[in-house]
Formats: C-alpha cells, sequence, structure tokens
C-alpha cells in the first residue's frame, strides 16, 4: 500500500470530496482485514456521520467494495484490479504524477500512446496504462510481453528543464523509484542491474524504457515506460523467460491489486525526479549504487563499443557503468547489456 496517502492541497475545513475518499480509503487499507469504527472516520474527517455515508458512496462507486456491520463498522473488501483514474485518484498522494491518467483495455504501446499525447500538448506527469500491449517495446529493440491484467505497463510523460545529455539520469531515477516501491510491496531483496533492470535474486521483475523526443538544447518530452510483472505466476512466463523472471505475486506470495502498485510505484517515481529536479544527479546516484546488483561484479557487456568482460566498479557522474577491463583499464560504457558473471 502507498506509504503515505496523506490528502495533497487545500486547508482544514476546505478539503475536497476526493481528498476526503482518500483519507476514509487510507484508514480502511491500515486496518486491513479489521473493521474501522464508524465514529473514528467521522473524527478523522471532523465530518458528520451523514457526510461519512457519502464517502462511502462514492468509494463504492469507484469501485471499491465496503463492508458494513452496524457495530462494528467499515471494512474495505475489495480494491478493484481496474487501472482508470477514478479507481487510483484516491490512492494517490503524488501533486503530479497520475493525476491525469489515460487507461486503455490495449494499445500496441503505451509508450507510443504517451508519445502520440505528449505532441498532441499532454502536460508533465499524465499516464497512460493499458491492460495489454499488443507490440509491447523493450530496450535495445526487443519485444516487451505481458499477459493481459497481470503486469504494470505503464508511460508517464515528463517534460523536464535538463539539457538532453543528462536525459539517461531520468532513467536511473527511475530505476531507484521502482526498486525501492518493489522493496515495500515485499520484493524486500530487489536490486539494480545496469542501467534499469529491477530484479530479485537475479530475476526481471520490471524494465523500463525510457524515449525522448529532443531539439538540439531542448528536451520537448520523455517518455518513462514501465513494465512490472505484478501477478504471473511461473506458468505465465514464456519457456525461455521463466527461469529469469519474477513478479511480485511470486515474491510477496500473494496478489497486488495494481492500482495499489500504480499508486506506489508513481509516488516513488514523484519522490526521485523532484529530488533529481531540485539537488540534481548526486543523491540518486548514491542511492542507484547501494541498490545495485552490477557494481563489484564480473559483467559481460553486449555494447555499442562492442563485447567486453569486466569488473564493474562504479556508476560514473553521467550514469555510465565503469568497469575494469582485462588489461586494467578503465572503459565507460554508455549503452548495452550487462551479465553478471560472478560475484568478485
Ligand atoms: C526492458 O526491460 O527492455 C524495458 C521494458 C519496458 C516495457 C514497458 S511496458 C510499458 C511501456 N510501453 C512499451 O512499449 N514499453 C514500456
Amino acid at each position: 500500500m502507498p506509504s503515505s496517502l496523506a490528502p495533497h492541497g487545500g486547508g482544514e475545513g476546505h478539503w475536497t470530496d476526493l481528498n476526503q475518499d482518500s483519507i476514509v480509503l487510507g484508514l480502511l487499507l491500515e486496518c486491513a482485514d479489521d473493521f474501522v469504527n464508524g465514529q473514528v472516520l467521522c473524527d478523522k474527517l471532523d465530518v458528520p456521520r451523514a457526510e461519512l455515508l457519502k464517502r462511502i458512496d462514492s468509494l463504492r462507486a469507484r469501485g471499491y467494495v465496503i463492508q458494513t456491520s452496524g457495530g462494528r463498522g467499515y471494512r474495505l473488501v475489495e480494491v478493484p484490479e481496474t487501472l482508470n483514474e477514478a479507481v487510483i485518484a484516491p490512492l494517490l498522494s503524488t501533486n503530479e504524477l497520475g493525476r491525469k491518467l489515460h487507461s486503455y483495455a490495449e494499445l500496441e504501446s503505451t509508450n507510443d500512446e504517451a508519445h502520440r499525447l505528449a505532441e498532441a500538448g499532454a502536460g508533465h506527469g499524465e499516464v497512460v496504462v493499458a491492460d495489454l500491449q499488443t507490440k509491447g517495446r523493450g530496450r535495445r529493440g526487443r519485444r516487451w510481453v505481458a499477459p493481459a491484467g497481470k503486469a504494470l505497463t505503464l508511460s508517464v510523460i515528463l517534460r523536464p528543464s535538463i539539457p538532453p545529455a543528462r536525459a539517461p539520469e531520468l532513467t536511473l531515477a527511475a530505476a531507484v523509484a521502482v526498486c525501492e516501491a518493489a522493496r515495500e510491496m515485499g520484493a524486500h531483496p530487489a536490486r539494480i542491474k545496469w542501467p534499469n533492470d529491477v530484479e530479485v535474486r537475479g530475476k526481471k521483475l520490471a524494465g523500463l524504457l525510457t524515449e525522448m523526443l529532443a531539439e538540439t538544447e531542448r528536451v520537448r518530452h520523455v517518455v518513462l515506460g514501465l513494465g512490472l510483472n505484478v501477478s504471473l505466476t511461473a506458468h505465465d512466463f514464456p519457456d525461455d523467460l521463466r527461469q529469469n523472471a519474477t513478479s511480485l505475486l511470486i515474491e510477496k506470495g500473494e496478489r497486488i491489486p495494481r492500482p495499489l502498485v500504480a499508486a506506489q510505484v508513481l509516488e516513488h517515481l514523484e519522490e526521485w525526479l523532484t529530488m533529481h529536479e531540485t539537488e540534481g544527479f548526486g543523491p540518486v546516484r548514491d542511492r542507484w549504487r547501494e541498490l545495485s546488483s552490477t557494481l563489484g561484479r564480473r559483467v559481460r557487456i553486449d555494447g555499442d563499443g562492442g563485447p567486453l568482460e569486466g569488473d564493474a566498479v562504479d556508476l560514473a557522474e553521467d550514469g555510465a557503468l565503469m568497469v575494469r577491463g582485462p588489461s586494467g583499464e578503465l572503459v565507460r560504457v554508455v549503452a548495452g547489456d550487462v551479465e553478471h558473471c560472478t560475484v568478485l
């Protein structure tokens, strides 16, 4: 569940209905399987019982299943699986990311749709999600395949004020955010394989595909595409991937509704993108190093500069991977696939 479900904006006495929905939902989520007393909810909201009933009705209309028991209060029985703005809005505590959400049953690729929307004027933080992608794209020209409704496939439109050369920093910030979100959702040993795969014990949990449209000196927009395996079982992965892939369901041992996963991810993304905007790449780089599964290992690189085997020693100030090659030389790797060979 999102670590903070606090409402955003609005002062005391001026909370919007949505903010009050968020508070009620946050309290019901916190108490998981237990009933929450109606008076407790009224006190927290500082509203009369009739207003609480409106909020409960509003959440039910969004698809949340809430049980009522005369003496005991209210209990959240089910969070809907549907990923749309109505469901996700009361779960979000972000200021910008995901506040406008375009949701589709099927798309060729959420990244493609996000580019189209961005070119048509969509703003920073708008999100595209799809239950199924028919032409999902992965890094380095690969395909990204996931069964309908079992993965989180989303793209975030960003309008950062950084020069195009610094755009790779965003993808590393996003990897940190997704890795932290995954850990909070039960994939505790999640780590980052350079540059931005999130994996658990060597099995891939999530991948990022960051694409940019830029002029010489100015980024027009960035699309941050995320594929995160949520409720896939081992059988859902194709034979050739089964040994090397995992999901939140497999790691945690229980299903987490995708809207909760999306809210958690968007919250962490906003936190790290804001950190990057205000404090630069330094804090992102430090956290990436802590979460990395690549640094300190012998690696085989299939990169733009040709194949290379060596020891991954550091993440450079611009996000390149620093590898000590066979003759002791330090090589900067800016793009490529990494295979972990051994622990050093
Ligand atoms: C990779 O690990 O190769 C990156 C995978 C990125 C997949 C996501 S799913 C949502 C978005 N839309 C796409 O077509 N690709 C990204």
